[in-house]
């Protein structure tokens, strides 16, 4: 018995892990029969799996189910789903609450909130706050950033789960199944368009899924894929899978940005990170997803099983399939780094010889990201009244590179910027790993401003090949500067040595420099004026970058809400009715709706002001809406310039 015991344990070990074996503690709690004991028979059956059989489908309901409606659930009804959900379920407010008259008003906190508003961190650990609250709605801000007048829940959740089991997920998409009402689903809430709000929804917040362990040798015979990898948490972060990887000796494909969700929303709507030009996007690395499913069953999502789901997650975007708990990543190596953080502006230079020296950069993106590198680096036009504009490396990142690689990289264009009589220090450090290079030279970014909306483009590789090319697109690029858009843009080329088959944007694999701009408004525009921004911006500003580059895309986690076509620009044409599919055959009652998401092209919220945020209730497309026709139509009329 023993030796056999030996045997078998010997075999385990030396067996390739395999995802079946290493759920987390966590995941291990289900849903079962015993744990709804003690409900009533009708409280019981909100927590019923799906899907729905024909006759229980609201057809007739246009709308989800909304507060104040007569099918919104009962007091007993909710505190049926906190009990199921071990204590879990909040009832949160905007954090901006104790600012305004009523029963949470506290001058004091409201101080302290204002003065820390901007620091990301106080609303990645926020049930509900969102990076970007243009798409709240701007129903609770501090009153020193935005005016609310009044603080209403807006484009935020009623009920949240602050989800730690499988179970408690599954409790969350049955009784929302069930009961008719909105389910979201809520990370860090980076998403730039919104994707983690809704108003009158019930969320499942995946923050606190936090686990992290280390396979030394994943094997999957199917993707070829035999080396390290690790099992994350959903809710696991930038910052600490780049610790805990760079303790183990490895390096992990994620975000730039230190506070972003990598293992939730990030990888699975495509994700670009400093490492992408060496291994490509965040989907690239998946290996196998755990996720409870539309019907609230919990599967593994792999090469071998479920594959569509595998292969619809690693890119088809988050809130859209399920909701995964767990992750398994590709790991690297660990590597020297070199990066570079520089910036000038015309303030001390001419704007010729400001924009000579902005143009000589583009003959290198080709090269550079050829070369594995990826660069990030903003177009401020910082004071436009003087005309002051800043361009800013923050930074040029070289994993894999030493300081004198790095320096030959950069010699050509530093070489032609001197010429130009651009002085600057390149400020270029060599580490022997990846981690500490990027937190030393990687921002921290603050929350949106309540005035601003972005739109992307994934510049192909054909805009840079010869000189006509750079010139056309370089100009459009200073042209949206010169007419006040800041600039943020990434170049890099975002191709996998792996190749994998999956729903990334096509785009991404052509691209060299993806680039953002943003419009800004009065803060008191008026709804007329932020739809005039708004549209002049989408069908003026960002038309031009999609003229000069046709048949490219746009990518869906950083983007505008009102992108048009939505489906070609963020998934690709080869892939969307590809993934449609999919959507229709896992999520048969419609659970999960995302703005701009697969398949959201069948419901709409109706804002309570027209503007395209989450602030009303999602109903269908094209029937009888809950808004005045008049209102509906008002944004449809009003003329923009360009
Ligand atoms: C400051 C900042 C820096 C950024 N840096 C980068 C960067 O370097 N590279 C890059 O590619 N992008 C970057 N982004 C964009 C970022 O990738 C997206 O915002 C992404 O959606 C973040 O995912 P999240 O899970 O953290 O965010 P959330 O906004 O909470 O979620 C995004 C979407 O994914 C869904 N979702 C989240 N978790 C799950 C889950 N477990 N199962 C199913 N659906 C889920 C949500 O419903 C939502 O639709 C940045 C954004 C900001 C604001
Ligand atoms: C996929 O997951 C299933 C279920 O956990 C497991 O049995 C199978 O081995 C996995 N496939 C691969 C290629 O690892
Ligand atoms: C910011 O918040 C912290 C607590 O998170 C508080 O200690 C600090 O005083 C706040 N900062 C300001 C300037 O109020
Ligand atoms: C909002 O505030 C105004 C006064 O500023 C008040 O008249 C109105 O009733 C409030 N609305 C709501 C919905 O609370
Ligand atoms: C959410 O749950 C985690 C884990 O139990 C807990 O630490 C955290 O305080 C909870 N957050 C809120 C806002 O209740
Ligand atoms: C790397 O950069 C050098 C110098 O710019 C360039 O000549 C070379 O073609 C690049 N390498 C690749 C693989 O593109
Ligand atoms: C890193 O650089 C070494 C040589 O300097 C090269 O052999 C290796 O392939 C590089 N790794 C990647 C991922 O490009
Ligand atoms: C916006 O309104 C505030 C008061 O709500 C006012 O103080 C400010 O001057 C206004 N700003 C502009 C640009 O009109």
């Amino acid at each position: 018995m023993a030796r056999l015991y030996a045997i078998w344990a010997a075999a385990l070990l030396a067996s390739p892990a395999s995802a079946s074996i290493c759920l987390f503690d966590s995941e291990k709690i289900q849903l079962t029969a015993d744990k709804l004991e003690g409900l009533s028979p009708a409280n019981a059956g909100l927590f019923k799996f799906g899907p729905l059989a024909a006759t229980e489908r609201k057809t007739s309901s246009q709308c989800k189910v909304f507060p104040g409606d007569k099918d919104w659930p009962s007091e007993d009804a909710w505190a049926s789903l906190n009990k199921v959900a071990d204590n879990q379920l909040l009832k949160p407010r905007p954090k901006a609450a104790v600012c305004y008259n009523g029963p949470e008003y506290n001058p004091a906190a409201c101080e302290q909130m204002t003065a820390n508003w901007t620091n990301s961190y106080i609303h990645l650990d926020d049930p509900i706050e969102m990076f970007s609250p243009v798409l709240q709605g701007l129903t609770c801000l501090p009153p020193d950033v935005y005016d609310s007048k009044n603080c209403t829940q807006g484009g935020f959740p009623v009920y949240v789960i602050n989800a730690t089991t499988t179970k408690h997920v599954q409790a969350g998409i049955n009784f929302a199944r069930n009961t008719g009402v909105r389910l979201v689903v809520k990370n860090t809430g980076h998403d730039f368009i919104g994707k983690s709000g809704g108003a009158g929804s019930l969320s499942i917040w995946t923050h606190h899924f936090k686990d992290i362990s280390y396979i030394e040798q994943y094997e999957d015979e199917k993707t070829g894929y035999a080396g390290p990898a690790f099992k994350c948490g959903v809710g696991v972060q930038a910052f600490e899978i780049y610790k805990v990887a760079s303790e183990k000796g490895k390096v992990v494909v994620g975000g730039e940005g230190e506070t972003v969700g990598v293992m939730g929303g990030y990888l699975q709507g495509g994700g670009h990170s400093p490492l992408s030009s060496l291994y490509g996007t965040g989907a690239d690395q998946v290996l196998a997803f755990e996720v409870v499913t539309p019907d609230g069953k919990f599967v593994t999502a792999n090469s071998t099983h479920n594959s569509d789901l595998y292969w619809a997650m690693r890119g088809g975007g988050g809130g859209t399939f399920g909701v995964a708990t767990s992750v398994i990543v590709k790991a690297y190596p660990d590597m020297t780094t070199t990066a570079s953080s520089f910036s000038f502006s015309t303030a001390t230079l001419s704007n010729e010889v400001f924009w000579a020296g902005v143009r000589s950069y583009y003959d290198y993106f080709i090269p550079n990201a050829d070369n594995g590198t990826y660069s990030y680096f903003v177009l401020l036009p910082n004071n436009p009244e003087q005309g002051v504009v800043t361009f800013t490396m923050t930074p040029f990142f070289a994993p894999n590179k030493t300081l004198e690689q790095t320096r030959e990289l950069l010699d050509p264009w530093f070489t032609r910027m001197n010429e130009l009589g651009i002085e600057f220090d390149p400020n270029l450090k060599e580490y022997d790993s990846f981690y500490p290079a990027w937190r030393d030279y990687f921002p921290l970014e603050a929350v949106e401003k309540v005035n601003v909306q972005s739109g992307s483009r994934l510049f192909p590789r054909s805009n840079f090949a010869d000189q006509a090319s750079i010139d056309e697109t370089f100009n459009n690029m200073r042209q949206s500067t010169e007419t006040n858009h800041v600039i943020v843009a990434f170049n890099m080329k975002v191709i996998s040595p792996d190749n994998p088959d999956n729903a990334v944007n096509t785009a991404w694999r052509e691209n060299i420099l993806f680039a953002i701009q943003s419009v800004r408004w009065s803060v008191n525009a008026t709804v007329d004026e932020v739809w005039e921004a708004r549209k002049g911006f989408t069908y003026g500003d960002m038309k031009r970058w999609r003229n000069i580059s046709p048949g490219a895309g746009s990518y869906l986690a950083e983007a505008d809400r009102l992108e048009p076509d939505f489906q070609q620009s963020f998934f690709g044409s080869k892939n969307y009715p590809k993934l449609w599919n999919i959507k229709q055959k896992y999520d048969p009652d419609e659970i999960f709706w995302v703005a701009t998401g697969v398949g959201s092209e069948k419901w709409q919220v109706e804002s309570v002001d027209t503007l395209p945020n989450e602030n009303g209730p999602l109903c269908r497309v094209g029937v009888k809406t809950r808004l005045s026709a008049a209102a509906m139509r008002a944004h449809n009329t009003i003329k923009y310039s360009h």
